[in-house]
């Protein structure tokens, strides 16, 4: 038995969220976490080779003298989060839309004005690769340092074949660059560009551009923005019905701003998510529990798009929809890289308990993206993906919200970050003053 690589013990409290990997949790099995006190997690070769209590784990015959040991006294530990749903990749900024939304503005309305998704579509074309990816790595390395360590990323910001392919393959080399792990989803029909009916711009996708993004790219989803004004539901249809023919597996952005019938669609192809359903009818919700459809829900948008409207998440949860959480991070609807953040609005706002958060923001929302068997939880032959949360207890961490809870961040058994580095080098500079 080789010596573990890294030793995390002696947690206040750790929450291993096992158990779920084969399925999505729904209902109450969304409050089972899979707590020990006294939590201890052994890694070795990138892997999780123990966890269990401390007592246990040093039983265990792991720990040797090669190993690295780190005490989390006093603290929590959770699996990294797994942000399932953002649009991370693209260059420039957008809030010359806030005084427009602050007047009243509605958000289809500035897209209609050749603004929103469209302005990014412009800013990002104009940019080089080198900017892309310098202005996407700083946001990417924003969410790791809060504790995300896996993130699905959208293209979108391309609409042209070559562009959407350029948008993949910068998501495929900011994947292997750098140290969180990134999913690439194809989302070409995010908005329609000038000079095309949405009848040829769905036509077009179809047709050009999604057979080759399906042989020359490596993206696994496939996403739409269904919504009435954007792609009606017969276009989406077309889309994702093209798509799985293809290969790709399916995502869906329903009901976001209108009730139309997204999560019915969503249920009839059975896809893996359907995402935001703020305005999702009873009927819809109840499709997506028959089909087993994971609701990506994302408050983080609600509360940027400032029309208290949220998902109803308890009346999903009730229903058997098994619930994930997302930042949604994007330029115009959601310009943040935090899932703490997200914690604490789907807490307040979905009414989703700690736990039920929690679950939705790490082995949920590793379903919601094709990756539960190995990430998500902490469980034996699990990439040791790991927090150590600065806070004494669960509850804490949506409660205390607007500054980062996260104390250390371990990627494949590495320590990536750590708050304790950062107060260092700020007291270092006040020592040297
Ligand atoms: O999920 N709804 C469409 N797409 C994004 C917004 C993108 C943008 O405004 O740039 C969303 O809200
Ligand atoms: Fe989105």
């Amino acid at each position: 038995m080789q010596d573990a690589d890294l030793l995390i013990h002696s947690a206040e409290m750790m929450a291993t969220m096992k158990g779920h990997s084969g399925c999505p949790a729904r209902r109450e099995e969304m409050s089972k976490i899979g707590l020990i006190k006294d939590g201890a997690v052994a890694i070795q070769a990138g892997k999780i080779t123990a966890v269990g209590t401390t007592e246990e784990v040093l039983a265990g015959g792991w720990i040797g003298p090669k190993t690295i040991r780190i005490s989390a006294k006093g603290k929590v530990i959770t699996p990294g989060f797994v942000d399932p749903h953002t649009h991370a990749l693209y260059a420039g900024s957008r809030e010359n839309e806030l005084s427009l939304k602050l007047k009243g503005v509605p958000y289809l309305e500035i897209l209609k004005q050749g603004g929103g998704i469209l302005a990014t579509v412009r800013s990002t074309k104009q940019a080089t690769d080198e900017e892309i990816k310098a202005q996407t790595s700083h946001r990417l390395q924003t969410m790791l340092c809060l504790g995300t360590t896996t993130v699905e990323v959208k293209s979108g910001y391309g609409l042209t074949l070559d562009e959407e392919m350029r948008a993949l393959r910068l998501i495929k080399e900011l994947d292997s660059e750098l140290v969180i792990d990134l999913v690439p989803t194809f989302m070409g029909a995010h908005a329609v560009p000038p000079g095309y009916s949405e009848e040829e711009f769905t036509n077009y996708i179809i047709e050009v551009v999604l057979p080759k993004i399906a042989t020359h790219t490596q993206a696994e989803f496939c996403d739409v923005f269904c919504e009435p004004g954007v792609f009606s539901l017969n276009s989406s249809e077309r889309i994702l019905a093209k798509a799985q023919q293809l290969r790709f597996k399916l995502k869906i952005h329903a009901d976001e701003l209108t009730a139309a019938g997204g999560a019915e669609l969503a249920a009839k192809l059975s896809v893996t998510s359907a995402e935001h359903l703020l305005q999702t009818s009873d009927e819809g919700i109840a499709a997506l529990a028959k089909q087993g459809v994971i609701a990506v829900l994302l408050p983080a948008t609600s509360f940027n798009l400032a029309k208290n409207t949220y998902a109803r998440a308890r009346a999903m949860i009730s229903a058997g929809v098994p619930v994930a959480l997302a930042t949604d991070s994007n330029p115009g609807s959601s310009p943040t890289e935090s899932m703490p953040l997200v914690l604490t609005l789907a807490c307040l706002y979905l009414r989703l308990t700690p736990e039920e958060a929690l679950t939705a923001a790490t082995i949920n929302a590793a379903h919601a993206i094709g990756r539960a068997d190995q990430i998500g939880s902490l469980e034996v032959g699990k990439q040791g993906d790991v927090l150590i949360l600065d806070i004494p207890n669960l509850n804490y961490l949506p409660y205390h919200f607007g500054s980062s809870p996260i104390g250390t961040v371990i990627k494949r058994g590495s320590v990536v970050w750590s708050a304790s580095d950062t107060l260092d080098v700020i007291s270092a500079k006040v020592g040297e003053g």
